[in-house]
């Protein structure tokens, strides 16, 4: 046997061969160079073993908790962003992985956990797929998300078992399927309810020599003739509704791939090759491995060292929108959450809200009644003694705050974190009676909680290490994203957010179109103009955020006008625009003759705030400023961020 490193190779009794992967010194597995040429050396074994019948079959299995192979290694695409030398690489994997098709014995994945891109590209090229049928199990094509589609042969092999239309969307789309559907739609072929029954069904696999079996004609056809193009612009029109071809290439240059080779999924793989290098090689691609990285290193900032926090039950302080939402999502990500305020009244629409979430994230009755039932009311304040996070979310009034805490602190367990939402009021100032004020930090939530994905943990002049690593071992815990900002009026997003949005107020009000100003933002990469953000933010909420910035709104303005007539955007159903079951009614665009540099030019206030925010310490660095920005704002992640792209040139 060759010298492994990546992989482990056994053959039992029954001449059948256990191969399993196990990435040294690391959670998760990947496909490095390394781990693809000792797979040439052991298929090249296989091969060997196979024409002298010592091998029936191989098994393929991780040894890893965390799941199957989390894809082709991120850490190298930097080195392997060359043209050339990336054309080479995909070639050679190309090679391995038809040889793997081709062996004359079956071989069988057995997958759990993550089973992502490269490494679902592999058990595609194994002839069996299994997988465990629960909760953790996730199978998927992120590689649009890195600005890239698959490279390994996953773009011909997933439609050959899955059908064209589907395979596409699932590579367009990023999204993982869990293993029913997985199974449902072709992509497995066999499914076990616990891992420790995959090496059991693996071997009858090999024994009664089974096969994937190829998507049947119905869904094939789809990718045939004429109905191809059909096909291809229509999913050329829906990716166009999310993203621009000159910001985000790859699901596009995947769709013109699929128009030009779809019916046949060699020439599909074949294709992969040629395109794969000029994505890979991409700014959009640089920068989007870039947030991958700076994303992961948010996780990091949590606690490290045992004992490490645990998080079970949650108390939220206030249910109004923020308190209610925030109470809502820690339920639907799976605590048992006590939500008090003055009364039922109050308590039941955040109820009822939490009631909608649940059932359009979960569907499943069951999972709503489930998640229904972690999240009680309480009027009387009792979980608070029980907690483990207790969250603040009432109104924006210090002394309410200084009372509550004080109260809260009486009873709360010694090791609980104490956290307030406010959005203006200084850390420091509401622990000022607190009998220990570094415990108190700041969980800045965004609005809609269930969608934003930021937490700002907001740290006073007094915090504890330990209870900002806390908090952010919190947010991580229930899916959010932590970055950790100083405390100071507006932290970091709703300070660099403002001078933009007012600036582009002040150019409305001098005459110019709200449509255009809003169609230069998008085109510059934005994800929504700024004068339909502020609608959507609401005029109330964005005069109150400017006062506390110190950049009160003119009186004689619209602005102030829009206010005083109790127009405050979306939620009033007229603001800036009208609007209309939810979607703001826009005039036609004037015409301009350079949008993007219109909108590159509107972001400038938002870009240089940026860099005062990470001057004055409110961020720990441009890396951070980047990050929030983006997860805070939607800033254009194809750019790496306000900081990045004013670096590169591009803001
Ligand atoms: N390459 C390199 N490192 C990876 C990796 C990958 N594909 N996937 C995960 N890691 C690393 C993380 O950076 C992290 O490293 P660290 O401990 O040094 O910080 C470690 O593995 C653990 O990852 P997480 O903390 O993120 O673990 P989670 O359990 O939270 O998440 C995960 C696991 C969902 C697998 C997540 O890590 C993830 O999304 N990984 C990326 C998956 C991906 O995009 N795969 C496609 C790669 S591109 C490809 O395959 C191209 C091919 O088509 C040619």
């Amino acid at each position: 046997m060759p010298k492994l490193s990546q992989w482990k190779f056994g053959i039992d009794f029954e001449r059948i061969g256990w191969l399993t992967i196990d990435t040294p010194s690391a959670p998760v597995n990947v496909l490095s160079t390394t781990a693809i040429l000792e797979l040439e050396k052991l298929v090249a074994r296989f091969e060997d073993l196979a024409a002298s019948d010592e091998l029936v079959g191989v098994v393929l299995l991780s040894s890893k908790g965390s799941g199957f192979i989390a894809g082709a290694d991120i850490t190298e695409f930097d080195d392997l962003s060359d043209p050339v030398e990336m054309t080479k690489a995909l070639r050679r994997a190309h090679a391995l992985f038809d040889r793997i098709e081709r062996l004359p014995i079956p071989f069988v994945s057995g997958i759990h956990g993550f089973c992502l891109g490269g490494g679902l590209e592999l058990a595609l090229a194994t002839h069996y797929r299994i997988a465990v049928n629960n909760d953790k199990t996730r199978i998927g094509f992120p590689e649009v998300k890195l600005g890239i589609f698959p490279g390994f042969g996953g773009t011909g092999r997933s439609m050959n078992v899955m059908g064209p239309v589907p395979a596409m969307q699932i590579m367009l789309t990023g999204k993982y399927l869990r293993a029913g559907a997985a199974r449902g739609m072709g992509l497995v072929d066999k499914l076990v309810r616990h891992r420790d029954q995959l090496r059991w069904e693996a071997r009858k696999a090999i024994l009664q020599k089974r096969k994937s079996k190829p998507a049947g004609f119905t869904k094939r056809v789809m990718a045939m003739g004429p109905l191809r193009k059909f096909i291809a612009d229509k999913m050329r029109a829906t990716v166009k509704k999310k993203v621009r071809p000159e910001h985000y290439p790859a699901p596009f240059s995947l769709i013109e791939l699929f128009e030009d080779k779809g019916n046949d999924p060699v020439a599909m793989r074949a294709g992969e090759i040629e395109r794969f290098p000029k994505l890979m090689d991409s700014g959009t691609a640089a920068n989007l491995r870039r947030l991958f990285f700076l994303s992961e290193g948010l996780k990091k900032q949590g606690v490290r060292k045992p004992p490490k926090p645990k998080f079970a039950r949650v108390h939220v302080i206030g249910a109004g929108v923020m308190g209610g939402d925030i109470a809502a999502w820690c339920a639907y990500r799976g605590l048992a959450v006590t939500l008090q305020d003055l009364d039922m009244e109050r308590i039941q629409p955040a109820l009822d809200r939490a009631k909608k979430l649940f059932k359009k994230r979960l569907k499943k009755p069951i999972a709503v009644n489930a998640a229904m039932a972690r999240l009680e009311a309480d009027v009387a304040g009792k979980g608070a003694a029980r907690a483990d996070v207790i969250i603040e979310a009432v109104v924006e009034n210090l002394e309410i705050k200084q009372k509550i805490f004080a109260q809260v602190e009486s009873v709360a367990k010694p090791g609980a974190v104490l956290a307030t939402n406010t959005s203006s009021i200084e850390l420091e100032r509401i622990a000022e009676d607190l009998k220990d004020p570094s415990r108190l930090v700041g969980l800045h939530f965004f609005n809609p909680v269930a969608q934003l994905p930021l937490v700002e943990v907001v740290r006073s002049k007094v915090n504890s290490d330990l209870a900002i690593r806390t908090g952010c071992s919190f947010a991580s815990f229930i899916g959010k994203s932590p970055v950790v900002v100083k405390s100071a009026p507006g932290f970091l997003v709703n300070r660099v957010l403002m001078p933009y949005l007012l600036k582009s107020i002040e150019r409305v009000e001098a005459g110019e179109a709200q449509e255009l100003l809003d169609a230069a933002a998008v085109a510059f990469g934005m994800p929504m103009g700024p004068i339909e953000l502020m609608d959507v933010v609401g005029l109330d909420v964005g005069h109150s955020v400017a006062n506390e910035l110190g950049q009160p709104v003119a009186e004689d303005s619209k602005f102030a006008r829009l206010l005083a007539q109790g127009n405050l955007g979306r939620k009033t159903g007229r603001g800036f625009y009208r609007w209309t079951k939810g979607r703001a009614e826009k005039g036609s665009v004037p015409e301009h003759s350079n949008l993007a540099e219109l909108g590159r030019e509107l972001v400038q206030p938002l870009v240089d705030e940026c860099e005062v925010c990470v001057k004055e310490g409110i961020v720990s660095s441009a890396d951070m400023a980047d990050i929030g920005v983006i997860l805070g704002t939607g800033f254009a992640p194809f750019l790496g961020g306000p900081l990045k792209a004013r670096q590169d040139g591009k803001a």
